[in-house]
């Protein structure tokens, strides 16, 4: 097995420390924030940060990189307080990668890909057509890392879409049946598969399937 120290870590190439410090510590959610400014320009960016935050109230958050350059989605979201949140089918990755590209905030990734952005319920900001699962979220604080200069950015969950095929009785959502997909680092895309599911651990009890019976 290899062993890197902090020291080793610290002296490699910074796109090789990237890729390896992106990608070691496992999977990540894979989603497009759609947004719309105050002259109604549209915006759409991926993001694999958003990670949830609690239940209730239901919020989550996401980290933003250094404001360094202009960040769309961020200043979007500060202009209007509404962002959403859509899942990356695997039938889009493509198009998803491409939505991280530097493009003008006067031009939408909506018309640089075949994404389709769709309205509900008078929400603000644009949904993504297609993807299995959408959340219709608004701003609700941030915090500064002052370590690096990124932002974590608190959203409250307005809207939740998803068709109920992928919902089992007790709330819990099969993501693979949505073949939505997770992200290695900042360019690799995976399609996880559920291997089961286990009842509530309890000291000195043999874990249970559940995954069957939910
Ligand atoms: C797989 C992937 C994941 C990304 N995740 C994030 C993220 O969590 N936070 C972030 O600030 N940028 C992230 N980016 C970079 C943004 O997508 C990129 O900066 C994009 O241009 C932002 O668009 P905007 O300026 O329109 O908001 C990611 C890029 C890729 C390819």
């Amino acid at each position: 097995m290899n062993h890197y120290t902090l020291q080793d870590l610290t002296d490699m190439p910074s796109r090789y420390r990237a890729n390896l410090m992106n990608s070691c510590t496992g999977y990540k959610p894979c989603n497009l924030l759609g947004t719309k400014g105050k002259n109604e320009k549209t915006n759409l960016a991926i993001f694999n940060s958003i990670t949830h935050i609690g239940s209730n109230p239901p919020l989550l958050s996401f980290v933003l990189r250094p404001t360094t350059v202009a960040r769309n989605t961020y200043q979007n979201i500060k202009e209007t307080g509404f962002f959403t949140i859509n899942q990356v089918h695997k039938d889009m990755i493509a198009d998803a990668h491409h939505t991280s590209a530097k493009y003008e905030d006067d031009i939408s990734e909506f018309d640089k890909t075949d994404l389709i952005s769709t309205y509900r319920n008078d929400f603000f900001a644009p949904y993504v057509d297609k993807s299995p699962i959408q959340l219709g979220c608004s701003y609700v604080n941030e915090y500064l890392i002052k370590e690096n200069n990124t932002i974590l950015v608190i959203g409250a969950v307005e809207h939740l879409y998803l068709s109920n095929e992928l919902i089992h009785p007790d709330g819990w959502v099969q993501l693979d049946k949505a073949e939505t997909v997770s992200s290695i680092g900042l360019d690799g895309y995976a399609l996880p598969e559920v291997l089961n599911r286990f009842a509530y651990a309890k000291p000195d009890q043999p874990i249970k399937s559940i995954l069957n019976q939910s």
